[in-house]
């Protein structure tokens, strides 16, 4: 705790109702990555408040809390219970699920975009950071969306589509079937999703996908990323944040943004 890894921390997504997760085998490990099907696992909205908050706020950075709606109301009632605690840096919208009222992946149409980050906009002064999914097919509109409706930053990628079979039975190996792939496999995606939406907006865009050292961080800089993450390579090296930013501080600052 004293020696952290990281300047800040992102939750893992809540939902209003507590959730199971996916049945296992809910990992895969695939060239140069992994597949996950956890599936959302969580104690829901108000198990979230009662212990995970408490325990998450001792962390000595500033925490952002991941939040997922499958309708808008719901997203509403997340943000502004959220919204309400102090111990609470900002929130990170999950707009990678469909919609349970149109049937669409909120995420991935600019419209459904606007129109969640508009219904939560007021009602919280918390800083709005709406998250991206890579499995859209123009997500510099649906961050230009999110803009205009009031996010404060955009982050990307989250995880793209995958499916992993397994040898003996040919079966789907995960439990939830589909999955998403994580990891060096995604970072060239990653980074031109990243320099094809920091080109289109003016707020904060945090990159992420398959950094994995000081390098990987520099070139998410170079393509116009203000801050970066980092998911998968935790599960190698649990200390991955405090050595990637020793790598990148080693690397200064000879590169200008793209
Ligand atoms: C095991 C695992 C669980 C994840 N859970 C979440 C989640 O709850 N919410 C979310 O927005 N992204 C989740 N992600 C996606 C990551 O935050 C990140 O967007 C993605 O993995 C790309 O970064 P990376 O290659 O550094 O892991 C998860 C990724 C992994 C590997």
């Amino acid at each position: 705790m004293e020696r952290f890894p990281f300047d800040a921390f992102v939750s893992k997504t809540i939902t209003i109702e507590p959730r199971e997760g996916n049945p296992p085998p809910r990992l895969w490990e695939t060239a140069g990555g992994m597949i996950n099907s956890i599936g959302l696992p969580n104690k829901g909205l108000e198990g979230f408040l009662e212990s995970d908050l408490p325990e998450l706020a001792e962390l000595p950075v500033p925490l952002v809390v991941s939040v997922m709606g499958f309708a808008r109301d719901q997203l509403a009632t997340l943000v502004e219970r959220i919204g309400q605690r102090d111990e609470v840096g900002l929130i990170e919208l999950n707009v990678s699920c469909p919609n349970v009222e149109t049937g669409l992946v909120m995420g991935a149409d600019p419209v459904e975009t606007a129109r969640a980050v508009d219904r939560v906009r007021p009602l919280t002064e918390t800083p709005l950071i709406v998250k991206l999914t890579p499995n859209a097919d123009e997500p510099p509109a649906i961050a230009l969306a999110a803009q205009e409706a009031g996010a404060d930053a955009v982050s990307l990628v989250n995880t793209l589509k995958g499916i992993a079979f397994d040898p003996r039975s040919g079966r789907p190996w995960l439990g939830g079937t589909t999955g998403g792939v994580s990891g060096p496999a995604i970072r060239a995606i990653a980074l031109e999703q990243v320099r094809a939406v920091a080109a289109r907006v003016e707020i904060p865009v945090i990159g992420m996908g398959g950094i994995a050292c000081g390098r990987h961080a520099a070139d998410f800089l170079t393509a116009g990323a203000t801050a970066i993450a980092v998911g998968t390579e935790n599960f190698r090296d649990p200390a991955a944040g405090r050595r990637i930013a020793i790598e990148l501080a080693a690397l200064g600052s000879t590169r200008t943004s793209v």
